[in-house]
């Protein structure tokens, strides 16, 4: 009864804590914020299509996800509540077509896309602009620009077909935003910028398709891709220049924000990027002399 009482309140409050029947296609799924992503809105009650190249760890990922299923109270109990799909982001369109015709038919559509695939160059002075090459260009634009777009056209270009409303969250980065520079990210920086744009711009085309499309610009989170930074104690430096006074963790920082943007609640919001960085990419931040 009480469990009952809590779950209709929550419900009431935060509508977007239930996300029954929604089906949902997470790229870069293997790790990190993608797997996050996946697990966290399983428990809400989305389908979930994760996309990686890596299998296996997609594998254990939906097995994960679909033993939890057939435990949870009101889980649909067919062990089938998320599928694995291999997709190389930059690989041709043919390919990439063929994987999107697979994550489409898993569970008949598709109702949301997070863009969250990525690509993190090498850091530091010795990766400035006048040092690298042309392959880490071409390695993180066809990433996270390219493949983004591409993943976005596939998909958008079936809902427009099937007369679907939908909506796309692209992961971008705060490095995106032009307070945020730093050595050695000319690639990675110009990359999740020009996420943004495209963000405003396919906001722009597919809202008379009834398309949302949205990013989200994190701040630091632990995971594979910035784990070498974690290591350089910047962690014990950040918690004293971060605004919040947190680093905080993936879950619920972002989880919250893509459980919204997942949600029917956000149908009016469309073309923005959303800062989760516990105010760490402000200007003007106090320099303790604790630093
Ligand atoms: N962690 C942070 O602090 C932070 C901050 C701001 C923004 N971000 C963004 O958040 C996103 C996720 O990063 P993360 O931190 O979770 O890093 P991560 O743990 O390294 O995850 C990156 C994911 O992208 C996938 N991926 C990479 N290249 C791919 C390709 N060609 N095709 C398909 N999938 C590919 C990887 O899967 P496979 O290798 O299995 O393909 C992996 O699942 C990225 O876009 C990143 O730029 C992260």
């Amino acid at each position: 009864m009480f469990n009952h009482m809590a779950s209709e309140i929550l419900h009431t409050l935060e509508p977007w804590s239930r996300l029954d029947g929604k089906i949902v296609m997470v790229t870069g799924a293997s790790s990190g914020l993608g797997r996050e992503f996946c697990l966290d809105l399983a428990k809400a009650g989305c389908r979930i299509i994760a996309a990686a190249r890596r299998m296996d760890r997609l594998g254990s990922l939906c097995d994960e996800i679909n033993q939890l299923n057939s435990l949870m109270v009101g889980g649909n109990g067919d062990g089938c509540l998320a599928v694995a799909v291999e997709l190389d982001i930059t690989s041709d369109d043919n390919a990439i077509g063929a994987s999107i015709a697979k994550a489409w038919d898993a569970f008949g559509h598709i109702d949301v896309l997070i863009n969250n695939a990525g690509v993190r160059a090498e850091v530091g002075q010795k990766r400035s602009s006048l040092e690298i090459g042309k392959e880490e260009w071409n390695q993180v634009l066809n990433t996270n620009l390219i493949g983004t777009w591409e993943v976005s056209k596939c998909v958008a270009s079936r809902l427009r077909f099937a007369r679907r409303k939908a909506s796309i969250i692209n992961i971008s980065s705060i490095t995106g935003l032009n307070r945020v520079q730093f050595f050695g990210g000319i690639a990675y920086n110009s990359s999740k910028s020009a996420i943004d744009s495209i963000t405003r711009i396919m906001a722009l085309e597919l809202g008379g398709y009834n398309i949302r499309v949205n990013s989200i610009a994190p701040g630091l989170f632990p995971s594979e891709i910035s784990g070498p930074i974690f290591q350089h104690d910047l962690e014990i430096l950040a918690k004293k220049i971060i605004p919040l006074g947190t680093s905080g963790a993936i879950n619920p920082a972002l989880t919250s924000l893509v459980r919204y943007l997942v949600h029917d609640s956000s149908n009016y919001v469309s073309g923005n990027t959303f800062i989760v960085d516990f105010g760490s990419s402000l200007p003007g931040l106090p320099i303790y002399s604790s630093l």
